[in-house]
Protein backbone atom coordinates (compact mmCIF):
# COMPACT_ATOMS: atom_id res chain seq x y z
CA UNK A 1 0.00 0.00 0.00
CA UNK A 2 1.40 3.78 -0.97
CA UNK A 3 1.78 5.95 2.33
CA UNK A 4 2.43 9.60 1.93
CA UNK A 5 5.91 10.88 1.79
CA UNK A 6 6.99 11.14 5.57
CA UNK A 7 7.16 15.15 6.34
CA UNK A 8 9.31 16.49 8.52
CA UNK A 9 8.67 20.37 9.54
CA UNK A 10 12.28 20.59 9.82
CA UNK A 11 13.76 18.08 7.27
CA UNK A 12 16.35 20.94 5.12
CA UNK A 13 17.53 21.65 8.76
CA UNK A 14 17.71 18.25 9.80
CA UNK A 15 19.24 16.88 6.97
CA UNK A 16 21.57 19.40 6.87
CA UNK A 17 22.78 18.73 10.63
CA UNK A 18 23.00 14.98 9.32
CA UNK A 19 25.40 15.84 6.32
CA UNK A 20 27.40 18.31 8.45
CA UNK A 21 28.38 15.29 10.15
CA UNK A 22 29.65 13.64 7.02
CA UNK A 23 32.24 16.80 6.54
CA UNK A 24 33.98 16.90 9.87
CA UNK A 25 37.39 17.83 9.16
CA UNK A 26 38.53 15.98 11.76
CA UNK A 27 38.19 12.47 10.71
CA UNK A 28 38.67 13.06 6.88
CA UNK A 29 41.72 11.06 6.32
CA UNK A 30 42.46 9.48 9.70
CA UNK A 31 44.42 6.64 9.10
CA UNK A 32 43.53 3.05 11.02
CA UNK A 33 46.30 3.71 13.64
CA UNK A 34 45.55 7.40 14.33
CA UNK A 35 41.64 6.23 14.78
CA UNK A 36 42.40 3.67 17.32
CA UNK A 37 40.58 4.60 20.57
CA UNK A 38 42.37 4.74 23.72
CA UNK A 39 42.05 2.05 25.79
CA UNK A 40 41.69 3.75 29.02
CA UNK A 41 38.83 5.93 27.51
CA UNK A 42 36.36 2.96 27.00
CA UNK A 43 37.87 0.41 29.85
CA UNK A 44 35.00 1.13 32.70
CA UNK A 45 32.73 -1.78 33.66
CA UNK A 46 29.27 0.59 32.80
CA UNK A 47 30.97 1.86 29.06
CA UNK A 48 31.70 0.77 25.94
CA UNK A 49 34.86 -1.31 25.53
CA UNK A 50 37.65 -1.03 22.65
CA UNK A 51 35.75 -4.16 20.96
CA UNK A 52 32.30 -2.66 20.73
CA UNK A 53 34.07 0.86 19.41
CA UNK A 54 35.24 -1.58 16.96
CA UNK A 55 32.32 -3.18 16.39
CA UNK A 56 30.49 -0.03 15.86
CA UNK A 57 32.73 1.68 13.68
CA UNK A 58 33.39 -1.47 11.49
CA UNK A 59 29.24 -1.22 11.53
CA UNK A 60 29.94 2.37 10.56
CA UNK A 61 31.65 1.94 7.51
CA UNK A 62 28.95 -1.03 6.12
CA UNK A 63 26.50 1.13 6.55
CA UNK A 64 27.58 3.92 4.37
CA UNK A 65 28.63 1.57 1.63
CA UNK A 66 25.08 0.32 2.34
CA UNK A 67 23.83 4.32 1.92
CA UNK A 68 26.37 4.67 -1.26
CA UNK A 69 24.43 1.85 -3.26
CA UNK A 70 21.37 2.31 -2.13
CA UNK A 71 20.99 6.40 -2.63
CA UNK A 72 22.38 4.81 -6.72
CA UNK A 73 18.99 2.69 -6.45
CA UNK A 74 16.82 5.95 -5.50
CA UNK A 75 18.04 7.97 -8.14
CA UNK A 76 17.11 6.01 -10.48
CA UNK A 77 14.26 4.20 -8.74
CA UNK A 78 12.94 5.92 -5.80
CA UNK A 79 11.84 8.86 -4.78
CA UNK A 80 13.23 11.85 -4.77
CA UNK A 81 12.25 14.58 -1.82
CA UNK A 82 13.50 16.58 0.62
CA UNK A 83 14.67 13.54 2.26
CA UNK A 84 16.52 11.68 -0.67
CA UNK A 85 16.88 14.71 -3.04
CA UNK A 86 19.90 13.20 -5.13
CA UNK A 87 18.96 12.20 -8.90
CA UNK A 88 16.18 12.94 -10.95
CA UNK A 89 14.83 9.23 -11.82
CA UNK A 90 15.02 6.91 -15.01
CA UNK A 91 11.29 6.63 -16.31
CA UNK A 92 11.59 3.37 -18.06
CA UNK A 93 13.40 1.55 -14.92
CA UNK A 94 10.66 3.53 -12.46
CA UNK A 95 7.84 1.65 -14.78
CA UNK A 96 9.55 -1.72 -14.94
CA UNK A 97 10.05 -1.68 -10.85
CA UNK A 98 5.89 -0.67 -10.86
CA UNK A 99 5.40 -3.62 -12.33
CA UNK A 100 7.11 -5.77 -9.82
CA UNK A 101 4.92 -3.66 -7.22
CA UNK A 102 3.28 -0.42 -6.95
CA UNK A 103 5.21 0.42 -4.09
CA UNK A 104 8.73 -0.42 -5.46
CA UNK A 105 10.17 3.37 -5.20
CA UNK A 106 8.38 4.22 -1.83
CA UNK A 107 10.55 0.95 -0.69
CA UNK A 108 13.95 2.22 -1.92
CA UNK A 109 13.60 5.36 -1.02
CA UNK A 110 12.58 4.13 2.86
CA UNK A 111 15.64 1.70 2.52
CA UNK A 112 18.05 4.67 1.58
CA UNK A 113 17.15 6.56 4.40
CA UNK A 114 17.08 3.67 6.53
CA UNK A 115 20.78 2.89 5.69
CA UNK A 116 21.67 7.21 5.72
CA UNK A 117 20.39 7.14 9.38
CA UNK A 118 21.84 3.83 10.42
CA UNK A 119 25.53 4.91 9.56
CA UNK A 120 24.82 8.59 10.64
CA UNK A 121 23.65 7.22 14.33
CA UNK A 122 26.46 4.94 14.55
CA UNK A 123 29.13 8.02 14.10
CA UNK A 124 27.19 10.08 16.14
CA UNK A 125 27.28 8.31 18.89
CA UNK A 126 31.09 7.06 18.26
CA UNK A 127 31.66 10.57 18.54
CA UNK A 128 29.60 11.23 21.94
CA UNK A 129 31.94 8.59 23.74
CA UNK A 130 34.52 10.11 22.14
CA UNK A 131 35.84 8.06 19.71
CA UNK A 132 36.22 8.62 16.12
CA UNK A 133 33.62 8.49 14.08
CA UNK A 134 34.60 6.90 10.32
CA UNK A 135 34.73 8.41 7.20
CA UNK A 136 35.30 7.13 3.56
CA UNK A 137 34.82 9.83 1.61
CA UNK A 138 38.42 10.13 0.02
CA UNK A 139 37.21 7.13 -1.36
CA UNK A 140 34.12 8.83 -3.40
CA UNK A 141 35.92 8.36 -6.67
CA UNK A 142 33.90 5.52 -8.90
CA UNK A 143 32.60 6.99 -11.87
CA UNK A 144 28.89 5.89 -11.74
CA UNK A 145 26.08 5.96 -14.68
CA UNK A 146 25.76 8.27 -17.26
CA UNK A 147 22.09 7.92 -17.59
CA UNK A 148 19.32 9.48 -17.81
CA UNK A 149 18.97 9.96 -13.52
CA UNK A 150 22.02 10.08 -12.70
CA UNK A 151 23.84 12.96 -10.12
CA UNK A 152 26.63 12.04 -12.02
CA UNK A 153 28.45 12.23 -8.52
CA UNK A 154 31.40 9.83 -7.73
CA UNK A 155 30.56 6.64 -5.77
CA UNK A 156 31.95 4.42 -3.27
CA UNK A 157 30.25 1.27 -4.83
CA UNK A 158 29.68 -0.39 -7.95
CA UNK A 159 26.86 -1.23 -9.21
CA UNK A 160 27.22 -1.92 -12.99
CA UNK A 161 29.11 -4.86 -12.64
CA UNK A 162 27.70 -6.96 -10.22
CA UNK A 163 27.87 -10.85 -9.35
CA UNK A 164 24.55 -11.38 -7.20
CA UNK A 165 24.50 -14.79 -5.48
CA UNK A 166 20.71 -15.29 -4.85
CA UNK A 167 21.18 -18.40 -2.94
CA UNK A 168 20.23 -16.97 0.31
CA UNK A 169 16.78 -17.89 -1.52
CA UNK A 170 17.16 -21.74 -0.64
CA UNK A 171 18.91 -21.03 1.90
CA UNK A 172 16.25 -19.58 4.16
CA UNK A 173 13.88 -22.62 2.21
CA UNK A 174 15.92 -25.61 3.13
CA UNK A 175 14.77 -27.52 6.45
CA UNK A 176 17.95 -29.62 6.67
CA UNK A 177 20.47 -27.42 5.60
CA UNK A 178 22.09 -24.76 8.10
CA UNK A 179 25.69 -22.71 6.52
CA UNK A 180 26.67 -22.51 10.29
CA UNK A 181 26.55 -26.48 10.64
CA UNK A 182 28.78 -26.08 7.06
CA UNK A 183 26.29 -26.55 4.82
CA UNK A 184 26.61 -25.62 1.32
CA UNK A 185 25.09 -25.46 -2.12
CA UNK A 186 21.87 -23.96 -1.43
CA UNK A 187 19.17 -23.51 -4.25
CA UNK A 188 19.73 -20.54 -6.38
CA UNK A 189 16.53 -19.82 -8.49
CA UNK A 190 18.69 -17.50 -10.82
CA UNK A 191 22.41 -19.08 -10.83
CA UNK A 192 23.12 -17.44 -13.89
CA UNK A 193 23.95 -13.80 -12.19
CA UNK A 194 27.02 -15.87 -10.15
CA UNK A 195 28.38 -16.23 -13.84
CA UNK A 196 28.83 -12.82 -15.41
CA UNK A 197 28.96 -9.23 -14.05
CA UNK A 198 25.30 -7.71 -14.88
CA UNK A 199 24.67 -3.97 -14.52
CA UNK A 200 21.52 -3.57 -11.68
CA UNK A 201 20.83 -0.11 -13.03
CA UNK A 202 21.40 1.34 -16.57
CA UNK A 203 24.59 2.46 -16.90
CA UNK A 204 24.42 4.89 -20.21
CA UNK A 205 20.84 5.73 -21.91
CA UNK A 206 21.34 2.66 -24.06
CA UNK A 207 21.00 0.40 -21.80
CA UNK A 208 16.99 1.87 -21.99
CA UNK A 209 16.32 1.08 -25.32
CA UNK A 210 15.35 -2.17 -25.46
CA UNK A 211 12.81 -3.57 -23.28
CA UNK A 212 14.16 -6.90 -22.21
CA UNK A 213 17.47 -5.94 -21.87
CA UNK A 214 16.23 -3.55 -19.52
CA UNK A 215 13.87 -5.84 -17.80
CA UNK A 216 17.07 -8.23 -17.06
CA UNK A 217 18.74 -5.20 -15.34
CA UNK A 218 15.67 -4.43 -13.10
CA UNK A 219 15.05 -8.04 -12.34
CA UNK A 220 19.34 -8.07 -11.55
CA UNK A 221 18.30 -5.23 -9.32
CA UNK A 222 15.42 -6.81 -7.71
CA UNK A 223 17.51 -9.99 -6.25
CA UNK A 224 20.12 -7.48 -5.57
CA UNK A 225 18.00 -6.03 -3.08
CA UNK A 226 17.73 -8.94 -0.95
CA UNK A 227 21.05 -10.13 -1.29
CA UNK A 228 21.97 -6.78 0.47
CA UNK A 229 19.95 -6.51 3.47
CA UNK A 230 20.29 -10.20 3.96
CA UNK A 231 23.69 -9.53 4.70
CA UNK A 232 22.62 -7.22 6.93
CA UNK A 233 20.15 -9.72 8.53
CA UNK A 234 23.15 -12.09 9.44
CA UNK A 235 25.99 -8.96 10.27
CA UNK A 236 24.31 -7.69 13.47
CA UNK A 237 22.89 -10.63 15.69
CA UNK A 238 26.83 -12.02 14.97
CA UNK A 239 28.61 -9.14 16.00
CA UNK A 240 26.16 -8.85 18.68
CA UNK A 241 27.59 -12.14 20.20
CA UNK A 242 30.79 -10.36 20.89
CA UNK A 243 29.37 -7.22 22.30
CA UNK A 244 30.12 -6.36 25.67
CA UNK A 245 28.30 -3.09 26.81
CA UNK A 246 24.11 -3.35 26.90
CA UNK A 247 23.50 -0.16 24.82
CA UNK A 248 26.20 -0.76 22.05
CA UNK A 249 24.18 -4.44 22.11
CA UNK A 250 20.87 -2.18 22.06
CA UNK A 251 21.78 -0.50 19.29
CA UNK A 252 22.67 -3.96 17.50
CA UNK A 253 19.50 -5.32 18.57
CA UNK A 254 17.87 -2.43 17.34
CA UNK A 255 19.30 -1.33 14.10
CA UNK A 256 19.71 -5.43 13.27
CA UNK A 257 16.09 -6.42 13.12
CA UNK A 258 15.47 -3.38 10.08
CA UNK A 259 17.79 -5.05 8.09
CA UNK A 260 15.90 -7.99 8.68
CA UNK A 261 12.47 -5.79 7.69
CA UNK A 262 14.06 -4.57 4.48
CA UNK A 263 15.15 -8.35 3.73
CA UNK A 264 11.57 -9.81 3.90
CA UNK A 265 10.06 -7.21 1.89
CA UNK A 266 12.44 -7.56 -0.83
CA UNK A 267 12.43 -11.06 -0.58
CA UNK A 268 8.94 -10.88 -1.13
CA UNK A 269 8.53 -8.83 -4.02
CA UNK A 270 11.48 -10.39 -6.44
CA UNK A 271 8.97 -13.25 -6.47
CA UNK A 272 7.20 -10.95 -8.72
CA UNK A 273 9.63 -10.51 -11.44
CA UNK A 274 8.55 -11.04 -15.20
CA UNK A 275 10.39 -13.74 -16.73
CA UNK A 276 13.24 -12.65 -19.50
CA UNK A 277 16.13 -13.48 -21.47
CA UNK A 278 18.85 -10.46 -21.67
CA UNK A 279 19.34 -10.50 -25.93
CA UNK A 280 22.94 -9.04 -24.74
CA UNK A 281 24.35 -11.29 -22.98
CA UNK A 282 21.85 -13.98 -22.03
CA UNK A 283 21.23 -13.67 -18.54
CA UNK A 284 17.76 -15.64 -17.73
CA UNK A 285 15.18 -14.74 -15.12
CA UNK A 286 12.46 -18.00 -15.11
CA UNK A 287 9.19 -17.47 -14.81
CA UNK A 288 9.03 -17.57 -10.93
CA UNK A 289 5.32 -19.72 -10.97
CA UNK A 290 6.99 -22.59 -12.31
CA UNK A 291 8.78 -23.26 -8.83
CA UNK A 292 5.14 -24.05 -7.03
CA UNK A 293 5.03 -27.09 -5.09
CA UNK A 294 8.84 -26.97 -5.12
CA UNK A 295 9.60 -26.11 -1.35
CA UNK A 296 13.48 -25.37 -2.45
CA UNK A 297 12.22 -22.41 -4.78
CA UNK A 298 8.55 -21.79 -4.12
CA UNK A 299 7.96 -18.01 -4.61
CA UNK A 300 6.17 -17.45 -1.91
CA UNK A 301 7.59 -19.15 0.83
CA UNK A 302 9.28 -15.85 1.98
CA UNK A 303 8.64 -16.48 5.52
CA UNK A 304 11.75 -18.42 7.24
CA UNK A 305 11.82 -22.27 7.08
CA UNK A 306 12.47 -24.06 10.29
CA UNK A 307 15.60 -25.27 10.46
CA UNK A 308 18.76 -27.26 12.27
CA UNK A 309 20.21 -24.30 14.76
CA UNK A 310 23.49 -25.17 16.65
CA UNK A 311 22.99 -28.98 17.11
CA UNK A 312 21.37 -31.31 14.49
CA UNK A 313 20.14 -33.12 17.98
CA UNK A 314 17.98 -30.48 18.50
CA UNK A 315 14.62 -29.67 17.33
CA UNK A 316 14.69 -27.37 13.92
CA UNK A 317 13.90 -23.82 14.50
CA UNK A 318 13.09 -20.57 12.44
CA UNK A 319 15.91 -18.22 12.36
CA UNK A 320 18.08 -15.76 10.62
CA UNK A 321 21.09 -17.79 9.54
CA UNK A 322 24.23 -17.48 9.17
CA UNK A 323 24.88 -15.87 12.84
CA UNK A 324 28.07 -17.44 13.60
CA UNK A 325 30.05 -14.78 15.19
CA UNK A 326 33.77 -15.99 14.27
CA UNK A 327 35.06 -13.76 11.67
CA UNK A 328 31.87 -12.34 10.82
CA UNK A 329 32.77 -9.33 9.73
CA UNK A 330 36.04 -10.00 7.22
CA UNK A 331 33.18 -12.17 5.77
CA UNK A 332 30.78 -9.83 5.75
CA UNK A 333 33.47 -7.65 3.14
CA UNK A 334 34.40 -10.94 1.65
CA UNK A 335 30.64 -11.23 0.29
CA UNK A 336 30.53 -7.72 -0.59
CA UNK A 337 33.57 -7.92 -2.32
CA UNK A 338 32.19 -10.87 -4.34
CA UNK A 339 29.48 -9.11 -5.27
CA UNK A 340 31.11 -6.51 -7.20
CA UNK A 341 30.28 -3.61 -4.83
CA UNK A 342 33.86 -2.59 -4.70
CA UNK A 343 35.47 -3.04 -8.47
CA UNK A 344 37.31 0.17 -9.08
CA UNK A 345 38.55 0.56 -5.58
CA UNK A 346 41.96 0.94 -4.92
CA UNK A 347 44.14 -1.32 -2.39
CA UNK A 348 44.10 1.17 -0.12
CA UNK A 349 40.32 0.97 0.22
CA UNK A 350 40.22 -2.74 1.23
CA UNK A 351 43.24 -2.17 3.24
CA UNK A 352 40.88 0.45 5.29
CA UNK A 353 37.76 -2.00 5.27
CA UNK A 354 39.97 -5.39 6.04
CA UNK A 355 41.37 -3.60 9.03
CA UNK A 356 38.43 -2.28 10.44
CA UNK A 357 36.95 -5.74 10.04
CA UNK A 358 40.15 -6.69 11.73
CA UNK A 359 39.46 -5.05 14.61
CA UNK A 360 36.10 -6.05 14.83
CA UNK A 361 36.34 -9.83 14.82
CA UNK A 362 39.27 -9.79 17.32
CA UNK A 363 36.58 -7.89 19.83
CA UNK A 364 36.01 -10.56 22.96
CA UNK A 365 32.74 -10.20 25.22
CA UNK A 366 33.85 -9.08 28.19
CA UNK A 367 33.47 -11.67 30.53
FE1 LIG B 1 21.70 -0.55 7.39
FE1 LIG C 1 20.48 -2.50 4.85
Amino acid sequence: MLRPTKQFGTSSTRRSFLRSGLAAPAVIGASMAASSISTAAFAEDDGPTVGDISILRFLAAVEILETDLWEQYNEFGGIRDQEEPSGSGNKPYIDLLAQIDGDMSQYIHDNTEDEFTHFNFINEYLKSKGAKPVNLERFRTLHGSIAQGSSGKKRLTNLMNLTVDASWWGRYRSRNANPDLGDTNFANPVPGLLKGQFPAIPRTNDDTTDPKHLLAIVNTAAFHFGTIEQFGSSLYPSLAQRVSNVEVLRILLSIGPTETMHFQVWHDKVGNITKVTDPFNGLTFPDMATFQGNEDLQANLIMPEPTHFLSRSLPVCSIIRPTATRGAAAAAVRAFTDDGLFIGQPVEFFTELHELAAHADAAQRRQ
